[in-house]
C-alpha cells in the first residue's frame, strides 16, 4: 500500500466490517435450541414452547457471539499515520486521554476545547507530536464550529478525514424539581444540540471518505438514574439519535458507533464539583421546594449521592478510552460499547430485567404502558433482540428505499475506486 488511494479502498472495505458474527450466531443458535429441544421435547412438545425456547436461545446465542468477540484482540485499521480524527472536549478526561493516545498511534489529531491556556492544552502540547492540532471549539456556537471545519479543510493536506469523536459534555447533579428550567436548557444546548451541530457541520468530510462518527453516551442514556435525571435525559436525546444515524447514515458507508461509559473519575465527576453543582441547585430552588423536602432531605441526598460516587467512580479512564480507541479506528467496530464488567452486566440486567423488579431494586413503583398490541410486539423485539436484528427489521419495514440505497452505495464506491 503506497497511495492515498490504495488506502482508501482499504477504507471502504474496513468501516462495514463489524465485531460481530452472524455465522457464529446461527451456529450457537441452533447449538443451544437443539440443546433445549433435547431437555424438553418430552415434557413440552407444542408450538408456543418451540417459539419460546427459540427466542431464549437466540438471546443466549448473541451473548455467546458478544463474549467471544469481547476476549478477541483488537486490531486498529492499516494507515493510521494518514487518518485524522476531530475530537471535541479534549481539555481533560476521556477527551485529554483519547487525544494524547490516538497521537501516540500516529493518528493526526484535531483536538477541540474552549481555551488554548487550558491545563489540558498545555499538557497536549507539551507531550503530544507536531501532528497534533489544538483546535479552539465549543459545541454551542456555529462560528466556532464552521470555524473549525474550515481549519481542518485547510490543514489536513493528504490525510484522511476519518472520523469524528463527539465527547463533549456537561452534567448537572439534584432532583428533577430543583433543578431550573434554564440548566436543562444549558444541559440540552451542549450534550444535545452541540453533538448535532458538529455532526451535521463535519458530515460533508466524513461522507467523502466514509468514514465514522463516535459519540460519548453513557448508561445513562439507557437508565435514568434518580438525581441526575437532566444529564439522563440528554444522553437518552443521544441515544436515540445516535440509533437513528447509524441507519441513516448506513446509505453513505459512514459507520456510527457509541460508547456508553459508567462512573469514572473525572472533572465531571469530582466530588467537590458535584457538593458545588447540588448546593448551587438547591440554593436556587423555590421556597415551596425547599420546605416540602427540607434541608435534611437534601443533606441526606448530599451525602448518600457524593458516597456513591466516592466508592463506584472507577479511576480507570483507559476502559472507555480503548472503547472510544476502538470506535474510531478499530478494524472491527462495535455499534455499541459499554467499558467494564460492572457497568454491562448493569445494562444486562436493565435490558432483560422485567420493569418491576428494577422499580423494586429503586424502591420505586411506576408502571409503563404501551397501548395497542403490534407497539407491544416491536418494544418487546426491541428490547429483547440483538440490535443487528432490530436493524435489519426496521430496514425491511421502515426504510423502504433501502435496497436502492445499498444499491447507489456500491455504485458510489466503484465510482470512488475509479476516481483515486
Ligand atoms: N466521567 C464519567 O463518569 C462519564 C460517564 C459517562 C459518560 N461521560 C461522558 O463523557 C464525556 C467526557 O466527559 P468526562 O468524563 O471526560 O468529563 P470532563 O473531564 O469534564 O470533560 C468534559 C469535556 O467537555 C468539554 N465541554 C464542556 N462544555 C463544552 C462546550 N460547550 N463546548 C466544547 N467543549 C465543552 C469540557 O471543556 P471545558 O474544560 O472547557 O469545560 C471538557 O473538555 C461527556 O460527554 C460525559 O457526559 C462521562
Amino acid at each position: 500500500m503506497n497511495s492515498l488511494s490504495d488506502a482508501m479502498s482499504v477504507f471502504q472495505k474496513s468501516t462495514t466490517v463489524m465485531r460481530y458474527s452472524f455465522l457464529l450466531l446461527g451456529l450457537l443458535f441452533v447449538g443451544v435450541f437443539g440443546v433445549f429441544k433435547f431437555l424438553s421435547a418430552s415434557i413440552l412438545p407444542n408450538l408456543l414452547t418451540n417459539l419460546g425456547l427459540g427466542l431464549l436461545a437466540m438471546v443466549i446465542a448473541d451473548l455467546g457471539v458478544k463474549l467471544v468477540v469481547n476476549v478477541v484482540p483488537r486490531v486498529n485499521l492499516p494507515h493510521l499515520e494518514k487518518r485524522a480524527v476531530f475530537i471535541t472536549g479534549c481539555s481533560s478526561g476521556f477527551g485529554l486521554q483519547l487525544a494524547k493516545r490516538l497521537d501516540a498511534l500516529g493518528v493526526t489529531v484535531y483536538a477541540g476545547l474552549r481555551n488554548s491556556q487550558c491545563a489540558g492544552a498545555l499538557e497536549l502540547q507539551a507531550t503530544c507530536s507536531k501532528n497534533l492540532h489544538i483546535v479552539i471549539i465549543d459545541v454551542t456556537k456555529d462560528e466556532d464550529v464552521k470555524n473549525a471545519v474550515k481549519y481542518v479543510n485547510k490543514t489536513i493536506g493528504d490525510k484522511v478525514f476519518w472520523s469524528l469523536v463527539n465527547n463533549a459534555g456537561i452534567s448537572i447533579f439534584g432532583l428533577t424539581e430543583w433543578v431550573d428550567v434554564t440548566e436543562y436548557r444549558r444541559l440540552y444546548e451542549t450534550n444535545v444540540l452541540g453533538c448535532v451541530r458538529v455532526t451535521q457541520a463535519f458530515l460533508p468530510l466524513l461522507r467523502e471518505n466514509q468514514g465514522r462518527i463516535v459519540v460519548t453516551g453513557s448508561v445513562s442514556g439507557r437508565f435514568a438514574y434518580p438525581f441526575l435525571i437532566p444529564y439522563s435525559m440528554t444522553k437518552f436525546a443521544l441515544t436515540s439519535y445516535v440509533d437513528g444515524l447509524r441507519r441513516e447514515m448506513r446509505q453513505w458507508g459512514v459507520g456510527v458507533y457509541w460508547v456508553q461509559p459508567h462512573l469514572y473519575r473525572t472533572n465531571l465527576s469530582e466530588l467537590e464539583v458535584v457538593v458545588r453543582q447540588s448546593n448551587q441547585v438547591w440554593g436556587a430552588a423555590t421556597e415551596e421546594v425547599k420546605s416540602s423536602y427540607g434541608e435534611d432531605f437534601f443533606k441526606n441526598y448530599l451525602e448518600r449521592g457524593t458516597g456513591y460516587i466516592g466508592e463506584n467512580a472507577s479511576n480507570n479512564i483507559d476502559e472507555p478510552v480503548s472503547d472510544l480507541i476502538d470506535a474510531a479506528v478499530g478494524a472491527t467496530p462495535q455499534y455499541c460499547y459499554t467499558p467494564g464488567m460492572k457497568a454491562r452486566f448493569e445494562m444486562f440486567l436493565a435490558r432483560y430485567l422485567p420493569i418491576y423488579l428494577i422499580e423494586l431494586m429503586f424502591l420505586l413503583f411506576q408502571y409503563c404502558y404501551t397501548p395497542g398490541m403490534k407497539a407491544r410486539f416491536e418494544m418487546f423485539l426491541a428490547r429483547y433482540l440483538p440490535i443487528y436484528l432490530t436493524d435489519i427489521y426496521t430496514e425491511m419495514n421502515v426504510n423502504l428505499k433501502f435496497p436502492a440505497a445499498v444499491l447507489e452505495r456500491k455504485r458510489l464506491q466503484r465510482d470512488s475506486k475509479k476516481l483515486h
